[in-house]
């Protein structure tokens, strides 16, 4: 152990780790295991049985994917037109209303459990555990902002001099545009429109055109649990002509998107560009997101951690693993664990329960990534062998691996389950600062036994959410706040006490008393 670390500058005196948590070790092959499925915390309640696999199957059997029309430009903006007039009467309701609607679709969400994971397999090609978890995580969301908008809309009288009475109001600002993803089509999806109407704004909807079932009967749950018609209007189709003509309505008061930078950053122009009000946007977007593993990290918890992170939902999350950084002492031992464990999982259909990693969204998605994975099979070494392709399953990519000779070679996010390796040595804050040189900043991964060196390396990153000695992805509602700086979103955090403040506009009375 001391050998290992003679290459990484390391003083004796720094040589305080962590005991060795060996409960934390993978038994291989890795189950992702359906029923500690996610690591939602539903905030409190007793969720210990999640979903039964019969009801589950059941549900599946029954499920029919409704098809829905694309939104015409006359139809948006009659809708932005109602969204701006129903404001001040969803305002001016009591926090309190607003909160109690969103806890009871929370409620019936919660209810519905297989119905909404069996449409999630059906439709996104979630794995059933994925599922689970994404309804989990959405049933949090709910309850999370209904709690949060209670606590910061509540009045707050702030000290001053005598003779005065000031006091703080947080209130809606008006309509939203809510853009969601196709990869967390409920959870991220219910996140938005929940901020946005528990502070007491309007909103148009606007799913990826991907996947617009999930969203209509998101939003029908919830109408039926009291958020009326107006506040809430579900628009279906492309970002290029929907989502832009939403964006370009005057009306408009803010708009939250999740996607890609590049779309970000057209968002963000589009606004500028039109006169009237500032609009402020709030944008999470991806990352070539950075695992930095020294010689003292535990080879088993880094090969779970790096299959968990970088295959789990095949590799279509922002905050998926994109480049493993790893020590050279321990390199070829934990690459050849990782080789084993990609083995072992299951690439096939998600309606099987057993399935591991489903096939991509669709045929774009698929031919965007495999240009890449082929690009770089001609370019560098190949840690995984090349896969067949499966005829009854076109979109099925089974995880990809490289070695890369530098960080600054990994150019840009690979949607998808495709890792990039380095090799390092040397002073592994020099590491860190080339991951921060990439410009994105969404997660980052440690894996050392040494404390004070996570410390260290925690603070110098430029990312959102830092995990230590664990995978890096399903941050938590209310726990883990989501979100990154630089090219991967403007913040604030999801999921974290902060999130809300972006929806409300802000109002200081002062009275002579
Ligand atoms: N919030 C998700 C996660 O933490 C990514 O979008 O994995």
């Amino acid at each position: 152990f001391v050998h290992q670390l003679a290459d990484e500058s390391v003083g004796m005196e720094e040589l305080l780790v962590s005991p060795l948590r060996l409960e934390t070790k993978a038994a291989f092959p890795l189950p992702l295991d359906l029923y500690g499925a996610g690591r939602a915390n539903s905030l409190g309640r007793d969720l210990a049985v999640v979903a039964q696999r019969d009801d589950l199957l059941a549900a599946h059997a029954v499920c029919v994917v409704p098809t829905v029309a694309e939104a015409r430009s006359d139809e948006v903006d009659a809708a932005v037109d109602r969204a701006i007039k129903a404001f001040d009467a969803w305002n001016h309701a009591p926090v309190a209303q607003r909160a109690a609607a969103l806890r009871f679709a929370g409620d019936a969400l919660e209810a519905q459990l297989p119905r909404f994971c069996a449409l999630l397999v059906k439709e996104a090609h979630k794995t059933w555990s994925d599922a689970v978890s994404e309804v989990r995580e959405a049933v949090d969301f709910l309850r999370f902002y209904a709690n949060e908008a209670e606590r910061i809309q509540a009045p707050q009288t702030l000290p001053g001099p005598t003779g005065e009475s000031n006091t703080l109001r947080l209130e809606g600002r008006g309509a939203w545009v809510c853009i969601s993803p196709w990869n967390f089509p409920l959870a991220i999806f219910v996140g938005q429109v929940a901020a946005a109407l528990a502070t007491g704004n309007t909103v148009l909807a606007k799913p990826a055109e991907q996947t617009p079932a999930v969203a209509l009967e998101a939003v029908k749950l919830l109408h039926a649990a009291g958020i009326p018609a107006n506040a809430l209007q579900l628009l279906h189709g492309p970002g290029e002509t929907v989502g832009a003509a939403l964006v370009a309505q005057p009306g408009v008061a803010g708009v939250v998107f999740t996607g890609s930078t590049q779309v970000a950053k057209i968002i963000q122009r589009a606004l500028a560009a039109k006169d009237g009000p500032i609009v402020p946007l709030i944008a999470e977007t991806g990352g070539i997101n950075a695992m930095l593993v020294d010689s003292t990290a535990l080879p088993e918890q880094v090969a779970d951690a790096v299959v968990q992170s970088a295959f789990r939902s095949a590799g279509q999350r922002c905050s998926a693993l994109r480049l493993l950084c790893v020590h050279e002492g321990i390199a070829d031992h934990v690459i050849e664990m990782i080789q084993g464990a990609a083995k072992e999982l299951v690439v096939g259909d998600t309606a099987d329960l057993a399935t591991d990693v489903g096939p991509l969204i669709d045929a774009d998605a698929f031919e965007g990534i495999q240009r890449e994975v082929q690009r770089l099979r001609a370019q560098v070494k190949a840690l995984l062998p090349e896969p067949a392709p499966t005829a009854a399953l076109p979109t099925l990519m089974p995880p990809q691996m490289f070695e890369i000779g530098a960080v600054a070679d990994a150019k840009q996010e690979i949607f998808g389950p495709v890792l990039q390796v380095v090799r390092w040595k040397g002073d592994p804050l020099a590491v860190l600062q080339q991951i921060n040189a990439l410009g994105y900043g969404l997660t980052l991964g440690i894996q050392t036994r040494i404390d004070n060196r996570a410390q260290a390396l925690a603070r110098a990153a430029r990312v959102g959410n830092v995990y230590v000695n664990r995978n890096m992805i399903g941050a938590v509602v209310g726990v883990q706040p989501f979100g990154g700086e630089g090219l991967s979103g403007t913040g604030p955090k999801a999921g974290g006490p902060n999130y809300l403040l972006r929806f409300c506009a802000e109002q200081t009375l002062t009275i002579n008393t």
